[in-house]
């Protein structure tokens, strides 16, 4: 079986590595040249653990190849993957644009039975606008060709992509055809170990799927957001809360961790594109839009803390910030909520001193050159004369910091953990002022 991927962004160039690292033909296919020819000599353009040895691996061993042109390689493959970026439009619902372009030049270049199957994230009732792009082509050149559409989202986690593709929970797919359905079956049989299900269903309720996990995963966190809020208020400790809610099965203990919110290219996205979806067929999507508001909140309590501290007096403080990164293990920083604590701290007069293991050319080539930031080269050295230290994205390499070499640096010896990780009590103990989500101190 030959398999084509277009689009070399996250999903593609993951799904595409980790398709040709079980053994299949895979070609991956984009227009950007530049990054096919990069891939082409193993640099990649994403940081992802694991990622680039594999590339490496499959395209010299010949499994994985790389080209810009899709209508050469059409009629090469049984199924095309297409995982092309769909960008948030300014009313957040997504842009179609690309992948559509996509079954048009399928369309126009098919001349046997092809599978395509759309991976991107995209509204309910695209792989049928997919399809009837397809025929409408067919259709221009007079030819009968069967062909059919399918939905299988990706549910992978950046930082922990490749894991992820090759042990998942669960694939999602929908078909609309017992042939369509055989043909992804035998596509994902590597990968039927330890109780791995492949979940069939009709193609909208695979298209919702995707929308609806990641509705449900920012919903948690928002709520407990939220919930932290009140326990501040209240004299409860969130992490306990945490704990004793999580023990019930019927919740669960993932994805309940109280933080300075929720970032990436996903969650921020697809709430906002569901939303648009539900009041397009006029259904009034509350909850998400709370979901959205409390987060857009969130990323606004570290400064509020460390303004209470200060008295609302931060000009020329100097405050460290530890991780950059909307999470750990990328150097995604889109939506991240260090980009809206750095505006707010360069707007109220602070000196920045920055610092993340792996997204400092992201994040200077976002921030850009200001004088009053600075990029260090070490954690260390961001904590130098600072009158704070603002822990926002929970790396490993912050947990265990030399708190009595921390405390010789800082100039005010103030700990805002924005992610929870410290001991209050240590800290406490060795005379630091310490400040957390969700636990009044
Ligand atoms: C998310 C989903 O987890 C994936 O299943 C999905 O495939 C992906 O979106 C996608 O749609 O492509 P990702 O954005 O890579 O994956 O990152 P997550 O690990 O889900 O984290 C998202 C954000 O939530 C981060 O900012 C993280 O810090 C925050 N978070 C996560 C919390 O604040 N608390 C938690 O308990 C968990």
């Amino acid at each position: 079986m030959k398999t084509a991927i277009v689009g070399t962004g996250y999903v593609g160039l993951v799904t595409g590595t980790c398709f040709a690292e079980m053994g299949l033909n895979v070609v991956c296919v984009d227009i950007d040249k530049n990054k096919i020819d990069k891939l082409k000599d193993g640099i990649i353009p994403i940081y992802e653990p694991g990622l680039e040895e594999l590339v490496k691996k499959n395209y010299s061993d010949g499994r994985l190849s790389f080209t810009t042109d899709l209508a050469s390689c059409i009629n090469d493959v049984d199924i095309i993957f297409s995982a092309v970026g769909t960008p948030p439009d300014e009313d957040g619902s997504a842009d179609l644009k690309y992948v559509l372009d996509v079954a048009r030049t399928i369309g126009k270049n098919m001349t046997r039975y092809v599978l395509v199957v759309t991976k991107s994230t995209v509204p309910v009732g695209t792989a049928a606008l997919v399809r009837s792009t397809i025929q409408k082509e067919l259709d221009k050149r007079g030819l009968e060709i069967e062909f059919d559409v399918a939905s299988n989202p990706e549910f992978l986690k950046e930082g922990n992509a490749v894991n992820d593709f090759m042990h998942p929970d669960r694939v999602v797919v929908g078909v609309e055809s017992e042939k369509a359905k055989k043909l992804l079956s035998k596509l994902y049989k590597p990968f039927m170990i330890n109780n791995f299900r492949i979940i069939f269903m009709d193609v909208p309720s695979a298209e919702m799927t995707k929308y609806a996990a990641n509705a449900m995963l920012a919903t948690r966190i928002s709520f407990m957001n939220n919930i932290a809020s009140l326990c501040e208020a209240v004299g409860a400790d969130i992490n306990m809360v945490r704990a004793g809610i999580g023990s019930d099965t019927r919740i669960g203990k993932s994805f309940l961790y109280a933080g300075c919110g929720y970032g990436g290219s996903c969650f921020p996205k697809d709430v906002k594109a569901l939303i648009k979806t539900a009041s397009e067929h006029h259904v009034d999507l509350e909850i998400l839009k709370a979901v959205e508001k409390v987060n857009a909140e969130q990323k606004k309590i570290l400064f509020r803390k460390l303004s209470d501290y200060y008295h609302g007096d931060l000009a020329g403080k100097t405050v460290g910030v530890w991780g950059l990164s909307f999470k750990p293990e990328t150097d995604d920083m889109r939506e991240a909520p260090s980009l809206v604590l750095i505006h707010s701290l360069l707007q109220a007069g602070c000196k920045v001193k920055a610092y993340d293991p792996i997204a400092m050319n992201e994040a200077h080539r976002i921030l850009g050159n200001h004088e009053a930031i600075v990029f260090t080269d070490d954690m260390y050295d961001a904590v130098l004369d600072s009158d704070a230290l603002l822990l926002v994205t929970e790396w490993k390499q912050f947990r265990l910091p030399s708190w009595s070499v921390m405390k010789k640096l800082m100039r005010t010896p103030y700990i805002l953990d924005g992610r929870n990780i410290y001991d209050a009590d240590e800290l406490t103990q060795m005379g630091f002022v310490y400040e957390c989500i969700g636990r009044a101190y």
